[in-house]
């Protein structure tokens, strides 16, 4: 398996151009199995999970063209050819469970290997199971397998007792087809859903409120194929923001959305890092004013991101004074904070809440990556410490970011790919 060896690298400055967003593009491939046309995805981010989405589609009777040179993937699905997603994938990529919900539209019935918990939480599926009951869907979970027939959905109100993204999602694609309206409340209000919303109305569907915790869907009978370009990634945008805080640095990121990095400018600018809305995109400076302390509690869009919390770690392992971070999102994603204390951050975690002392100076160390985003983070503190990091199970980052480490060797980060 392969490792980063990151080694002290001192500020980093200059350009770089931020990838479509990964939790935007697999819920978008997923919904192409509800067209009977064409579908055409542009600014797609080269990533294993898409790679996976693109199996998972091809192993449903799909024909997937994945041009990487323009970041496009073409997918036409005449006929789905099996209803069943084989427990090999879904092991592989939680958002396999994102084809339940067009699958069940599309054929009236959906196999799917239950997903199981990941190292950040256990990650159950009841709300989505829940809506798609609601729906008029069957669904049995048995041996490891949940099963969903229906023979054909129809419109309803669906309340989510917390609003969860994937479930949002799947519900939303599923009631595309249904006869009759759904309206999906307390629904998760992320741009990525605003996103799929978007595709999904160009295929045809009606869909009015995403992005707000009303959403309405008016069913119709068939969707068709369509021309669509994924939204710049804000997890991406938001780590290259920590980059330029932690290493002191003075970074312009191109292709990104400030609207939906808000909370990310917010609590940057806390820190006293200076972050600038520029033409070209964000400019982010964390070498004019001394860095210090803030509190964080990530919670649901447009609240402070979960997928944030690890990398704001890092940087608030290096800035004067002690802050608190509390997780309301997932109950185990705090692994992060034992792999960057084995660096000197001497951080403590109690329940959901971790206090991070700050201004403790990071040194090199042999550190896992636990989890995506817990990944970059440690290859952050990488940059700062004092000699070399070693980051084992890479695997996790080239999940979700496009060429990380060749963005930030580009920045000036001094970062070597070994093989084990
Ligand atoms: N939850 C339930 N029951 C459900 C669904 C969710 O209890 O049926 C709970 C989860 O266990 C968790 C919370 O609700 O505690 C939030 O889960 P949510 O469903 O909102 O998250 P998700 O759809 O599984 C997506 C992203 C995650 C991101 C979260 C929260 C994708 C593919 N994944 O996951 O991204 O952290 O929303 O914003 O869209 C990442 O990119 O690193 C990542 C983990």
């Amino acid at each position: 398996m392969a490792k980063f060896i990151v080694e002290q690298s001192g500020a980093l400055r200059g350009e770089v151009e931020v990838s479509g967003s990964k939790n935007a593009v697999l819920p978008i491939l997923a919904a192409t199995l509800l067209s009977e046309g064409i579908c055409e995805i542009s600014d797609v981010p080269r990533l294993r999970d898409v790679e996976v989405m693109c199996k998972i589609l091809r192993s449903m009777g799909a024909s997937v063209t994945e041009d990487w040179d323009n970041h496009t993937i073409t997918v036409e699905i005449d006929k789905v050819t099996t209803d069943e997603v084989p427990y090999e994938l879904v092991k592989r990529m939680r958002a396999s469970i994102f084809v339940m919900g067009p699958l069940l539209a599309r054929t009236g019935k959906a196999r799917i290997a239950l997903p199981g918990g990941c190292s950040i939480g256990d990650r159950p599926i009841d709300l989505h199971n829940k809506g798609l009951r609601t729906l008029g869907a069957k669904i049995d979970m048995d041996m490891g397998l949940v099963e969903a027939t229906s023979k054909k959905l129809k419109g309803a109100l669906v309340y989510l007792d917390f609003p969860s993204v994937g479930a949002t999602e799947n519900i939303m694609m599923a009631a595309t087809l249904a006869e009759g309206t759904t309206m999906i409340e307390n629904a998760a209000e992320e741009p990525e859903i605003v996103d799929l919303a978007n595709f999904l109305n160009k295929m045809g569907a009606k869909i009015k409120g995403a992005g707000t915790d009303n959403i309405r869907i008016e069913g119709v009978t068939c969707l068709h194929g369509t021309k669509h370009a994924v939204i710049p990634d804000r997890i991406e945008t938001g780590t290259f923001m920590i980059a330029a805080a932690i290493t002191r640095g003075d970074i312009l990121i191109k292709n990104c959305v400030p609207d939906h990095v808000k909370p990310i400018i917010a609590k940057l600018m806390e820190c006293g890092a200076t972050v600038n809305d520029e033409v070209e995109g964000l400019r982010v400076r964390g070498d004019i004013k001394k860095l210090i302390a803030t509190d964080i509690k990530t919670m649901p869009y447009p609240g402070f991101p979960t997928d944030m919390q690890a990398l704001f770690m890092a940087l608030l392992s290096t800035v004067d004074g002690a802050s608190a971070i509390i997780e309301t999102v997932f109950e185990n994603r705090f692994m992060h904070a034992a792999e960057l204390s084995r660096m000197g951050a001497n951080i403590k975690v109690d329940g959901r809440t971790a206090i991070v002392p700050g201004k403790n100076p990071l040194v090199g160390a042999q550190v896992i990556s636990t989890d995506l985003r817990a990944g970059a983070a440690l290859v952050l503190a990488g940059l700062v410490a004092k000699g070399k990091t070693e980051i084992s199970e890479i695997y996790h980052i080239e999940r979700g970011y496009d060429s990380f480490s060749e963005k930030l060797i580009s920045l000036g980060a001094k970062i070597t790919r070994v093989e084990d």
